[in-house]
C-alpha cells in the first residue's frame, strides 16, 4: 500500500470495508459491496440525488458517486474530520458534501427531498425508531433503501436468543420490536430495538413507503421500499396524528402541506 493510503487509514476506527483503490480496502467489517447487492441498490445511479443517513466512514455515499450519482449528501452525528469522511473525500476528490446531524432532523426544507435514501444499520440504534421512519419519508421522493439488526427468529431472552418458533411459530409474522434497555444485543447499549421483518413491514407501510424487496440472512434484514405518494397511511386513518397534527405531529414533523407532495416530484 502507498504510504499516502497508509497515512489515510492511520488513526480512524474503519466499520466499512470498500475498495478505494483496485485492491486496496478500507480496513472495516461491513463488507460495502455486498450489503449494496443484498439491498438491491442499482449499479449505476446517474442523476440521482442520494441521502446517505448514519453514514458513517463514508464509504457508501463514496460509492453511490463513484455509480454515477449527481449529488450525494452523508449525514451523521459523527464530525466528518475524525469518521474517516473528510480524508476519503479528499483523497478521492470527492463532491460529497457531510451534514452533522440526525436522521430526526431531517428537513425538507432545508435539505431538499432525494431519489435516493440510505440508511445502513441506524434504526435499531433509534430511540425513536418510527420519528425515524417518518423523517426518511419526508425528504425521500422515490427509493428507500434499507438495511437492520433484525431478530430472525429468535428473541434475545436472559441474555441468550431464544427461537420465536419454541413460543409459537406464529409469532414469526407478528410485527414486533424487541426493547433492549441496556446493552441485549451485542453487548453494546446503543441499540433500543430489534426489530423482526413484519414490524420493518408494518412501519414502512404505515409510514408511507411500500417494501419491494425484503430479505434476511444472518439477523440483518435487507430492504428496497419506495415511497408512495402523497399523506402516509398513518395521516390517513383516524390516528391521534392526524385527527390533532397541529398539536401532535406538527412540532415533529413540520408543515402538513409537505406531505401532499407528489413522489418523482420537487
Ligand atoms: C452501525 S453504524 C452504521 C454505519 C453505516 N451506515 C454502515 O452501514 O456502515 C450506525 C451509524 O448510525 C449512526 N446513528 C446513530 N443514531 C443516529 C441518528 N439519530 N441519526 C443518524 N445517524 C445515527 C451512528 O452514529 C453510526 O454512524
Amino acid at each position: 500500500m502507498s504510504p499516502e493510503l497508509d497515512q489515510l487509514f492511520a488513526g480512524i476506527e474503519w466499520h466499512q470495508r470498500w475498495e478505494v483503490e483496485p485492491g486496496v480496502f478500507t480496513p472495516g467489517q461491513n463488507d460495502v459491496a455486498r450489503l449494496l447487492k443484498a439491498v438491491n441498490l442499482p449499479e449505476r445511479l446517474d442523476g440521482m440525488r442520494v441521502l446517505d443517513v448514519g453514514a458513517w466512514n463514508g464509504c457508501f455515499s463514496f460509492e453511490c458517486e463513484r455509480r454515477g450519482a449527481a449529488e450525494v449528501l452523508a449525514l451523521g452525528p459523527e464530525p466528518a474530520e475524525t469518521s474517516g469522511f473528510a480524508h476519503l473525500k479528499s483523497y478521492l476528490h470527492s463532491h460529497a458534501d457531510y451534514r452533522l446531524g440526525s436522521v430526526y432532523d431531517l428537513d425538507p426544507e432545508t435539505i431538499g427531498r432525494f431519489d435516493f435514501v440510505l440508511c445502513f444499520g441506524v434504526l435499531y440504534h433509534l430511540r425513536y425508531p418510527l420519528l425515524g421512519i417518518d423523517n426518511l419519508r419526508r425528504v425521500c421522493r422515490r427509493d428507500l433503501f434499507l438495511e437492520t439488526s433484525c431478530m430472525d427468529n429468535d428473541l434475545i431472552l436472559n441474555g441468550r436468543a431464544r427461537s420465536v418458533a419454541s413460543f409459537s411459530p406464529e409469532l414469526d409474522e407478528v410485527p414486533l420490536l424487541q426493547f433492549l434497555r441496556l446493552d441485549e444485543l451485542s453487548g453494546d447499549p446503543s441499540n433500543w430495538f430489534n426489530p423482526n421483518r413484519a414490524g420493518v413491514r408494518e412501519m414502512l407501510l404505515s409510514a408511507g413507503f411500500e417494501p419491494r424487496h425484503m430479505t434476511v440472512g444472518d439477523r440483518r434484514l435487507y430492504v428496497h421500499a419506495m415511497a408512495v405518494s402523497g399523506e402516509p397511511e398513518f395521516l390517513t386513518i383516524r390516528s391521534g396524528e392526524n385527527v390533532y397534527y397541529d398539536v401532535i405531529a406538527r412540532p415533529l414533523l413540520g408543515d402538513r402541506g409537505q406531505w401532499k407532495s407528489q413522489v418523482g416530484s420537487e
